[in-house]
């Protein structure tokens, strides 16, 4: 029986010190074995985007996988996504409504197709240009009927999701799957598109060291006693 859920973003939060992830793995295996630990990866990463890291990286092999910022939940090797999950991100999303408003916004780059996905429409944008447009693209699809979720992340990366598709719901419906409650469950990010890990509910968080500005502001705007700021970067 698994005492214990971690739910950890990769790219600069699990991934960054190759000798620390060495040794986090290391502790992880063992309390694996002797206390029950389910271990979740979150990403923004696609499947194939992930399995090259894995190549890289020295990843374990993780209980279940999200992938592609909450919108894909993989289980056990698995390369199709977990179907009820996709169901609920499909009720009231229209990629092609999304697009249809995009278009309008010449400052939006779309990002290389394997980030794209049939729940998360990606863009690179300016963080110069962030602050003026993202509001005003809010209310354009608001006018259009298309009630979504915009992460802005990275001082880059813009995805545009289902409501119910970020990292958060991800991990809260995995809590469910495996029956773990929040108090069990533990999180950790570096970005804002880990937000929503931090701010889903009363799970227990850890910003690493090496978080970005943007998140540490988010964190500062919503001071919370159950996040931890860490002091070491990434796995350390
Ligand atoms: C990853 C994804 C990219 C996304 C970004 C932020 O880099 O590849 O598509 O925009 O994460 O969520
Ligand atoms: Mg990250």
């Amino acid at each position: 029986m698994a005492k214990f859920l971690l739910v950890t973003d990769l790219d600069n939060t699990l991934v960054g010190d190759r000798s620390a992830l060495e040794k986090l793995n290391q502790k992880l295996m063992q309390v694996r074995q002797e206390q029950g630990l389910l271990l979740v990866y979150s990403t923004g990463r696609s499947l194939s985007s992930f399995n090259h890291l894995c190549k890289q990286e020295p990843m374990l092999i993780p209980d279940a996988l999200v992938t592609a910022v909450g919108t894909e939940i993989y289980y056990g090797g698995c390369t199709t996504p977990d179907p009820d999950w996709s169901a609920k991100l499909d009720q009231g999303w229209s990629r092609d409504g999304v697009f249809s408003i995009t278009a309008h916004f010449n400052d939006l780059v779309l990002q290389r197709e394997e980030n794209q996905g049939p729940y998360k429409a990606s863009f690179l944008l300016e963080p110069t240009i962030a602050a003026d447009l993202l509001p005003r693209l809010d209310v354009a699809l608001q006018i259009r009927g298309l009630d979504v979720n915009i992460i802005y992340s990275g001082g880059q990366n813009l995805d545009i999701l289902p409501l119910r598709g970020d990292k958060g719901e991800a991990m809260q419906y995995l809590r469910g799957h495996f029956g773990i409650s929040a108090a069990q469950t533990v999180v950790c990010g570096d970005s804002n598109n880990d937000q929503a890990l931090f701010s889903a509910g009363p799970e227990r968080g850890i910003i690493v060291g090496n978080a970005r500005p943007e998140l540490l502001r988010w964190h500062q705007d919503h001071p919370q006693d159950d996040i931890y700021l860490a002091n070491a970067p990434s796995a350390g």
